[in-house]
This record gives C-alpha cells, structure tokens and sequence, in this order.
C-alpha cells in the first residue's frame, strides 16, 4: 500500500540545512511513501481572530494538505535548543480553528538537524511534546539526531556519511511500517 506523506521543514531559508536534509529523506524512503514538502514560509503568525472572518488563504491552503496527507515527517531545525518558531506556528495553525484539527491520528516521524554536535535533540524533543496534544502518533524507534550537517551533503546533496545514509535509510523504512500501521484499510 502506498501512502502520501507530508514533509514539514522547519527551516524557512533558501540555503537550509533541514531542507536538504529533507530531501535526501526523501531520495532515501521507500516506494511505498510519497513524500512531498508542504511549505510553511508563506503562513502568517497565528491569531484566531483571523479565523472569525476568512484566514488567510496560506493556511487555508496548508490545512488542506496536512489534512490530505496519510501522515507527516517533521525536520527541524534547532533555535535556541526548542524549534523555530515558523515549525511552531505551523503546528499552532493546523491545529485550529477548534474542533478542526487538521493533524488527528496522523503517523509522524521526527527528525532533527544541525551543523553542531548535538543534532537539534532540544528541538527534536520539544516538537514531540506538541505532537502528543495534537494527536499524532509518534515513531520512538529509531531516533534521529542528525549533528555535523555543514559536512553532511557533497555538490550534489547526497549524504556522504555512509553510515548516516543507512540510519536514515533504516528509520525511513520503519516510518514506512509505522504508518502503515497507523493508517485505516
Ligand atoms: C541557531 N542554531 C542552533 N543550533 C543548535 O544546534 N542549537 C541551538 O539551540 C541553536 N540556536 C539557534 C538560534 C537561532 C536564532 C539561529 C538562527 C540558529 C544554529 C542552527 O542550527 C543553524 O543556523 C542551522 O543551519 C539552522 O538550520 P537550517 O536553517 O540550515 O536548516
């Protein structure tokens, strides 16, 4: 069975490190995923008021795709050892407007990514706490932590670490089973 997967990047640069990450994650999962980055750079900060007349058409269009999705790989950033606020306020919006909780019951992975030693795990554990609030299982095994990103890509975006390929390799095909299992016949 194939499933649709939404990638969050919480990373909203052009030069990010998180989106190639995301992307070599996608070059890396199996068939049976179709992962494709939803964009979270054009949402405005969250105020519910906006929901009381007509939101903004960004979130319009961005609860639609989360809510079209079989489920959700989150690849974050690390900001002052919690997650940038743009992840934030993508979680914020997609929750609401009350009742209409765009992310119920969808599978989700989280990995997380820096060019420091740590790999984004303040980030990484900090989005999880959310993810329980918001309704979405969350794979525990295996984590990642991706740390040393400057050195992580050659010119051509390919991960040169062989050992982080077949990490990532590894936890992609486990997402692979988890939303399976997580997803109605
Ligand atoms: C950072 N950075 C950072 N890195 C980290 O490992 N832990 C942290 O707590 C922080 N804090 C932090 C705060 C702010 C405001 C910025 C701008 C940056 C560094 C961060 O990991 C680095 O800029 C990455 O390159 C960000 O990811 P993208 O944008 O390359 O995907």
């Amino acid at each position: 069975k194939t499933h649709d997967i939404a990638v969050i990047v919480g990373s909203i640069r052009k030069g990010s490190l998180n989106r190639q990450l995301a992307e070599a994650l996608i070059a890396l999962a199996p068939e049976t995923l179709r992962l494709r980055i939803v964009e979270i750079g054009d949402l405005a900060l969250f105020n519910p008021d906006l929901d009381e007349t007509t939101p903004p058409a960004a979130w319009t269009r961005f609860r639609a795709e989360i809510a079209g999705a079989d489920g959700v790989l989150f690849v974050t950033p690390e900001h002052n050892r919690s997650m940038p606020a743009a992840m934030k306020n993508a979680l914020d919006i997609g929750s609401r407007p009350w009742g209409q909780n765009a992310w119920a019951g969808k599978p989700a992975a989280v990995v997380s990514g820096s060019p420091g030693a740590l790999g984004g795990f303040g980030a990484n554990h900090h989005l999880r706490q959310t993810l329980v609030v918001l309704d979405m299982p969350a794979m525990a095994q295996p984590e990642a932590y991706v740390g040393h990103l400057g050195q992580a890509f050659d010119a051509e975006g390919n991960l040169t670490s062989e050992a982080t390929r077949a990490h990532l390799s590894a936890m992609m095909q486990a997402f692979a089973l988890w939303v399976d299992r997580h997803t109605a016949a």
